[in-house]
């Protein structure tokens, strides 16, 4: 027994050795089940042997109960088994699958199709070499065939095959294909895809997989197999200068401080000058440490701790780069945003944004237009939608070392993620930096609001009031107003009504409209209290995602949310403008508590029952919490 296990563990070596040596390509697979994509899968899978036996024999024995093939192992079966597994966790959009040949290495990126297609496709062509799109030979270049290419060309892959599928259906006839080519060639060329090979072939039958067809012999263009084991697997990411994204700071004791992170391009030695970005600051690298012992040198792709000669600050999200070639360092930007949420983008809604292992506050603006991927016509939009791809500007709160994402898909690839639901809701590619965000610098004043706010004597807030129309929003701010006044305090009243004759007139009650009608009104309240101002503001507001904008752009303390809770039907039978019969008549659209929705506040610093508390008693109740923070020295 122990001379056989030993004997697999050498083979398993051995295996292994014989693999190391092989280059690894990355591709991905575009198209729906339909077109073949998962029985294309399962033949490459099947031909290369990387099938377990018992999924083999399970997946014999399945073919000839379901019997649709004729008798024939069904590839879909075998990939659909694993996708049901991959449908267990949910969190796991895309299946990567692994085979080998005798050539090389393969990861592929399965991506399903459905509504999410968008996300998965790009998810999976984030590290893809190569793209196979898969076209249904009946059917020719389809909609999703200009998506899926769009998306690859998009997202920079270089290297792309037009498998038209299921010639077997079309009688292997070449004037089917010739025209497909001819159709693809066409929209190609307008997306900048100038290259990519067409192979006819048919998954289930097995032409052109592993082995030229013979019934497809009008074809000398390789089969795809050899096509996916001949392709140059381009490694200038070694060719480019030195970026390490800081994953984390590695300080066990006193004695030693690494930065830890994997290179993202270009090659690093003990002796280069690297800067740290985006501080500036420079140092040289004196070791760099690997669990298995300090190396000489290390390359794009591995993960590595590096030290330095000198005690700079280096904290988890900067980049280190070679001083000589840094990246720029920017808050605003041009970029492409790839929207795949069902909440569409709204311009001025703050995402948290990840890029590398920087995660940053970041707006975007009104798309300057979105693409129509049939047509690749420029449209005018508002807002971006599922699926829908747009070129915005985009501005973060603070500074970032970035590429373009053309030269380094690490350092311009990003993410944007929705700060209330955690979803991952966009992704997007940084084009390149707006001049003015480099000219622009936030001028320091000497009197601040501090010693505004003291020479008033009070302590500067914005009290937020939210509630539904006809809450009582307006009529408490103004008792609490006429309070703080009365007691000599230095106060403004920003009212929805108000605002909207003037500073936000051109903005009207769509869900972006008061996304920018928000913005402003916080923006506005921030200079107030800078001023040195009690700022009262009295807004619906009805979406959480902008209050919390608006309290995160003061400091600790400064934002005191009123939730002025009036139920629905209360406001309702109130009515004081008549706007909810107008609202249930059709005649007013967008109207909150009836066709738009109101995100109720979760920690609301106080929380007025308007049922059962009278306007005067709530304004001194507010006043009253707020005069336990007026004295400026508490
Ligand atoms: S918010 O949603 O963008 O915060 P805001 O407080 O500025 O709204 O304006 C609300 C006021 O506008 C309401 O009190 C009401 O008088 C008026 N109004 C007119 N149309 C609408 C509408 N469709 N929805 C809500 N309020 C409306």
């Amino acid at each position: 027994m122990a001379h056989q296990s030993a004997l697999i563990a050498e083979d398993i070596e051995a295996y292994l050795k014989a693999h190391e040596v092989k280059s690894l390509l990355r591709f991905l697979t575009c198209g729906s089940v339909d077109d073949g994509k998962s029985t294309l899968i399962g033949r490459l899978l099947y031909d290369s042997k990387m099938i377990f036996e018992d999924q083999l024999a399970a997946l014999e024995a399945d073919s000839k109960k379901v019997g649709t093939q004729g008798g024939e192992i069904d590839f879909a079966l075998l990939v659909d088994g694993l996708a049901a597994e991959r449908e267990q966790g949910i969190t796991i959009d895309v299946a990567y699958r692994f085979f080998s040949t005798d050539k090389r290495k393969f990861i592929v990126a399965d991506t399903p199709g459905h509504e999410q297609y968008t996300r998965n496709m790009v998810t999976g062509a984030s590290t893809a070499d190569a793209a196979v799109i898969l076209i249904d030979a009946r059917k020719g270049v389809l909609t999703q065939t200009r998506r899926h290419s769009y998306l690859v060309s998009l997202l920079g892959i270089r290297h792309v095959v037009l498998a038209i599928n299921k010639m077997d259906l079309v009688g292997y006839d070449q004037a089917v294909f010739d025209q497909i080519v001819a159709d693809y060639t066409a929209f190609a060329e307008q997306i900048g895809l100038t290259r990519f090979t067409a192979i006819p072939m048919s998954a289930l039958k097995g032409d052109n997989i592993t082995e030229s067809s013979e019934q497809i012999a009008w074809y000398s263009g390789p089969p795809l197999m050899r096509w996916l084991e001949e392709i140059p697997v381009e490694d200038d990411l070694r060719e480019k200068p030195f970026r390490m994204p800081v994953q984390w700071v590695n300080r066990p004791n006193l004695d030693f401080r690494g930065f830890s992170g994997q290179i993202a391009s270009g090659v690093v030695r003990p002796g280069d000058k690297v800067k740290a970005l985006p501080s500036g600051r420079e140092s040289t690298v004196e070791r760099i440490v690997t669990f298995r012992g300090d190396l000489p040198e290390a390359v794009a792709g591995q993960s590595v701790t590096i030290t330095l000669a000198d005690e700079i600050d280096v904290s988890r999200g900067d980049v280190l780069a070679e001083a000589k070639a840094p990246p720029p360092v920017a808050d605003q930007f041009e970029a492409t945003l790839v929207w795949f949420d069902d909440e569409a983008m709204l311009p001025g809604r703050p995402y948290l944004m990840k890029l590398g292992t920087r995660t940053v506050s970041a707006q975007v603006t009104e798309p300057k237009y979105k693409v129509n991927v049939n047509t690749l016509e420029h449209l005018a939009a508002k807002r971006l939608e599922l699926n829908e791809i747009g070129v915005v500007n985009l501005s973060t709160d603070a500074p970032l070392a970035f590429d373009p994402y053309a030269e380094n898909k690490d350092l311009g690839g990003f993410i944007l993620i929705d700060r209330i639901s955690n979803r991952t809701v966009g992704a997007g590619l940084l084009n390149f930096a707006l001049r003015r965000s480099q000219n622009i610098h936030w001028q320091a004043l000497d009197v601040d609001k501090q010693a505004r706010a003291a020479a008033k004597g009070q302590k500067a807030r914005v009290v937020w009031f939210t509630g539904l129309s006809g809450a009582g929003k307006s009529t408490i701010a103004n008792l609490v107003e006429k309070r703080l006044h009365a007691e000599g305090r230095h106060t403004y009243l920003l009212d929805g009504d108000n605002v909207r004759h003037g500073l936000n007139k051109d903005l009207g009650f769509t869900e972006e409209d008061r996304v920018e009608n928000i913005r402003r009104v916080a923006e506005v309240s921030k200079l107030m209290v800078d001023a040195g101002l009690i700022v009262l503001v009295s807004f619906i507001s009805p979406f959480r995602a902008e209050r919390r904008m608006a309290r995160e752009l003061l400091a600790e303390g400064e934002f005191v949310e009123v939730f002025v809770d009036t139920p629905i039907a209360e406001a309702e039978r109130r009515d004081v403008k008549g706007l909810y019969a107008k609202a249930r008549a059709g005649q007013l659209k967008n109207f909150t508590g009836v066709d738009s929705p109101y995100e109720a506040p979760e920690n609301a610093e106080i929380r007025i029952d308007t049922t059962a508390t009278d306007p005067e008693t709530a304004a001194e109740e507010i006043v009253a919490w707020l005069e336990r923070g007026f004295d400026p020295g508490i």
